[in-house]
């Protein structure tokens, strides 16, 4: 069969990768898709028009199903398109993926529903903004309502700080319409993890755990990006903390979603903090996979994932079951010069490493233009390897990452630090 996946970064990459694994697909369109995708067997890239034209190509090529990486399309309502054209598709509708297109939506869902989180209040006026931070105090943290690609969210150290950002979401407009309303919300202090699963509308299956490091730099300092590295399994998600997160977060979500009337299939993310008493909490919900969260996860699965993702369409993920290599897969982000402020464009890739069974290189920011690579973006590439402990994999990753070469290319050296100090 022939399938669909939309997007062009290293998640869907990923994704395609896994695809093109199966016995029963024959080949895998990437719509917009990358350098990457561009020159793998059983991939082709389509052009991305818009969800009414990627509709009609889906129809008239046959395909078998679509998987949606991105939120931008789920958000502009490319499952109800496609879905309305009897076409089938895995990945919430337009009004499904408002728990990641609005925190304010997201925040009241979890408040109504006794879903673990951070106390909250939402704002339109910035008077009033400003005086419930004076009255909570800080650190505090400020959150545009909307989608704002990684931008949204101000961890104020000072009453200051989040002054400013409120000045800049609400009176000065710097997020246009998405800064229009801003959530202020509690601090929470723990550890971050990334808790995934697929669901069908009523049963959830759990992916495996993941943790990445959103900061520029080494040991966690500089501004925030979509993801500098990743890694799977996540020790700081033990067995029993599993268990509360599906029972506590998971489950009621999707429960809540479909007795308000908004079933919610596909892949779910929660951010979560853990906190130092051990108790989950969401900072968030993304309606996607993590970028590069992904990448790692989608290197253990060995089960076949076009299977999985039938099971979801057709809402039987209760007697679905994935199984996951055992060892740890890790992945370093190879960036742009300039990412994430400005980005730079156009660097030639002169030498990527080859991919192995324990190793591939899945592209984000590429394109392949005359047998030549290039560099079109933030995120260049994801080298993620697998290995038998945290140290293993990451020995094997930064291997291969010495053998990327191009113009300004940068990444963190201590991608699984945290897994490291844990186990190994
Ligand atoms: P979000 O997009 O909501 O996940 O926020 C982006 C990042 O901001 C998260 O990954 C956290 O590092 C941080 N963050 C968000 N909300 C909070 C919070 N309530 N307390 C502490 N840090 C937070
Ligand atoms: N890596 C974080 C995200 O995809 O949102």
């Amino acid at each position: 069969m022939k399938v669909l996946v939309i997007g062009g970064g290293g998640r869907e990459h990923a994704l395609a990768w896994q695809l093109a694994r199966s016995p029963r697909v024959q080949m895998v369109y990437v719509a917009p898709g990358n350098g990457g995708t561009a020159r793998s067997k059983r991939m082709r890239n389509v052009p991305y028009a818009s969800n009414e034209a990627l509709a009609g190509f889906a129809r008239s090529e046959g395909v078998a199903f679509t998987v949606v990486g991105p939120e931008a399309p789920l958000a502009s309502g490319v499952v109800d398109v496609f879905r309305a054209a009897g076409l089938r598709i895995f990945g919430p509708t337009r009004s499904a993926a408002q728990l990641e297109s609005s925190k304010d939506y997201a925040k009241s869902f979890m408040q109504r529903h006794g879903i673990p989180t951070a106390g909250y209040r939402t704002f339109t006026d910035a008077t009033a903004a400003r005086a419930y931070v004076a009255e909570r105090g800080a650190p505090i943290v400020i959150k545009a309502d909307g989608l704002a690609a990684g931008k949204g969210v101000v961890v104020a150290q000072t009453a200051g700080e989040a002054n400013a950002a409120i000045d800049a979401m609400l009176l000065d407009n710097r997020l246009g319409s998405s800064g229009a309303r801003v959530v202020i919300e509690d601090f929470l202090d723990g550890e971050e993890a990334s808790f995934i699963v697929m669901s069908d509308g009523r049963h959830a299956l759990a992916l495996a755990t993941s943790q990445d490091h959103k900061r520029l730099l080494d040991g966690d300092q500089g501004p925030n990006t979509g993801g500098m590295g990743a890694y799977s399994p996540a020790p700081v998600v033990t067995p029993t903390l599993h268990a509360k997160v599906m029972r506590e977060i998971i489950m009621p979500t999707i429960q809540g979603m479909a007795a308000d009337g908004i079933p919610y299939s596909g892949f779910l993310y929660a951010g979560l903090m853990i906190g130092k008493d051990g108790e989950p909490r969401t900072l968030e919900f993304n309606c996607r996979l993590g970028d590069p969260e992904t990448q790692p996860i989608m290197m253990r699965l060995k089960s076949d994932l076009a299977q999985l993702i039938e099971a979801a369409i057709d809402a039987r993920l209760d007697r679905a079951e994935a199984q996951w290599d055992r060892r740890t897969a890790l992945g370093v982000v190879v960036a742009a010069h300039g990412y994430p402020d400005a980005p730079r464009r156009g660097d030639l890739i002169t030498r990527l490493p080859a991919d192995t069974d324990d190793c591939v290189t899945f592209h984000a920011g590429t394109a392949l233009d005359d047998a030549r690579l290039t560099v079109t973006g933030g995120r260049v590439l994801c080298v993620t390897a697998l290995g038998d402990s945290v140290r293993a994999a990451q020995k094997l990753a930064y291997h291969a990452v010495e053998q990327v070469e191009f113009s300004g290319a940068q990444f963190r050296r201590d991608i699984g630090y945290r897994a490291l100090r844990k186990h190994d």
